[in-house]
């Protein structure tokens, strides 16, 4: 059975699978590029937050509020919306596992930094692998490319959503050679063009991903595709 994937814009992307719709790291507000995007209309059942920085966490009390959704991150994050009233929290730590609704959603490895908009601690940095009855994918978050990323190749990825923008995380080549070590052909590219500095020719991109025998999927602000 196919998944379903709505790209929001910069890291932010839901994915729809078993009748569940996860959401990622929700930073629409306060995304230029997203203004045809209204937060109040997006539908969730977890949200899933890779780390602090307020372009993956802006959103996600407004929804978590609205949808009741369980916000699944890094235990300090989870602790952080709990005390902000956002009822169902699940925190995590690097390496660890647990089973939300039909997924087993574990928190992986990201090499990059985390601090919550108010200066709050935010934990070390993730990704996400979930793995359910339509197969697993990965959001790898905020990340440089490193070597533990070759343990991800276990799980027979059927998608990654990797960062491309580059400057605060991976960019094209790395990404290229993260999908590579991950074992996965289907990469949905996040993280660029959002900012000035994360501003990428998509056209190269795409083609340097085909040169390497890889996929490289950039959906539409507000699109859906099949994945
Ligand atoms: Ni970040
Ligand atoms: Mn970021």
């Amino acid at each position: 059975p196919a998944m379903e994937l709505t790209y929001y814009g910069h890291s932010c992307l839901s994915v729809n699978a078993s009748g569940h719709d996860l959401l990622f790291d929700p930073f629409i507000s306060g995304n230029p590029l997203a203004s045809g995007i209204d937060p109040e209309r997006i539908p969730a059942t977890e949200i899933l937050i890779t780390h602090g920085h307020g372009d993956h966490v802006a959103d996600a009390e407004a929804i978590a509020k609205r949808t009741n959704a369980v916000v699944v991150s890094n235990y300090e994050i989870a602790g952080w919306f709990s005390a902000k009233g956002v009822r169902s929290t699940l925190g995590l730590n690097i390496g660890g596992s647990a089973q939300v609704g039909p997924f087993r959603v574990k928190y992986v490895t990201a090499l990059h930094s985390s601090q919550l908009p108010d200066g709050a601690y935010g934990g070390n940095p993730g990704g996400f692998v979930v793995n359910g009855p339509e197969g697993a994918f990965h959001h790898a978050g905020d990340t440089a490319l490193t070597m533990d990323m070759q343990l991800l190749k276990a799980f027979g990825l059927r998608f990654a959503c990797l960062p491309i923008g580059d400057h605060f995380t991976m960019g094209v080549q790395d990404a290229i050679a993260a999908a590579q070590l991950m074992g996965v052909k289907n990469v949905v590219g996040i993280h660029y063009n959002t900012f000035p500095p994360i501003t990428i020719d998509t056209k190269a991109a795409m083609a340097a991903f085909a040169e390497a025998g890889l996929q490289l999927l950039l959906p539409a602000i507000g699109e859906t595709i099949e994945i």
